[in-house]
């Protein structure tokens, strides 16, 4: 199944998307993720990236098709994949239209103020990419021991711009795809365990 993830800045994409592949066995595309990981390793694309990122701005489309496009052109890619953060924008959405043929649109629907809690409070492992939450009180990650960092655009001014850059730019996607009988939407504001059934459910998995 080749399924794609939207929903606003910490509405629980990532989090709910590594369950979902662990059970349908395919792949997660985290554009975020990709780019962050360029960022780290200092390339090309991840110095072109890296300004807008941290102040909560979207990457180039050019930039995150061209990634996207070489990314599911791989192997693994051929039974199907989740799409976490992207298409984030109408060109990348008709960008991808033009070589993939989506089965399901999942948006993830948080009431901002969580969404506010869940950023703020948001702690990575730099090392693995573990994310947890302040709320379940880890020191260390539980996967590799290493600290827990905030995320630089998890800053206040930077999470305010993602939140408008999410309402006028990716959340017109959610027309587009309603108006193509694709979209499931799904309430992001339960336990972990609900939201990741509801998910299933929507997408006729249980
Ligand atoms: P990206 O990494 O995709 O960030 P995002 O979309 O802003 O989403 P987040 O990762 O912030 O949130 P999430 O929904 O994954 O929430 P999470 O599961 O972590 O992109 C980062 C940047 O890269 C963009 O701003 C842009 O610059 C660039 N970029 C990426 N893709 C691009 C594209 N296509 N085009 C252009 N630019 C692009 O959860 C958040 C927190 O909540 C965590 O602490 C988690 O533990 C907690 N949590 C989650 N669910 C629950 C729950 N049910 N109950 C309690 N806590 C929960």
């Amino acid at each position: 199944m080749k399924i794609v993830f939207l929903g606003p800045p910490g509405a629980g994409k990532g989090t709910q998307a590594e369950k979902i592949v662990a059970r349908l066995g395919i792949p997660q595309i985290s554009t975020g993720e990709i780019l962050r990981r360029a960022i780290r390793e200092k390339t090309q694309t991840g110095l072109e990236a890296q300004s807008y990122i941290e102040k909560g701005a979207l990457v180039p489309d050019d930039v995150v098709v061209r990634i996207v496009r070489e990314r599911l052109a791989e192997e693994d890619c051929r039974g199907g994949y989740l799409l976490d953060g992207f298409p984030r924008t109408l060109p990348q959405a008709e960008a991808l239209a033009t070589f993939e043929k989506i089965d399901a649109v999942v948006t993830l629907m948080v009431p901002q103020e969580l969404l506010i809690h869940r950023l703020s409070g948001r702690r990575v492992c730099a090392a693995c990419g573990y994310t947890t939450h302040v709320d379940r009180g880890e020191e260390k990650c539980p996967k590799c021991a290493q600290n827990l960092t905030q995320r630089k655009d998890d800053a206040p001014e930077s999470v305010k711009n993602r939140l408008v850059v999410y309402e006028e730019q990716t959340k017109p996607l959610v027309d587009y795809y309603a108006g193509q009988g694709l979209l499931k939407n799904v309430d992001g504001a339960g336990e972990l365990e609900d939201v990741t059934k509801a998910i299933l459910a929507a997408l006729g998995c249980n």
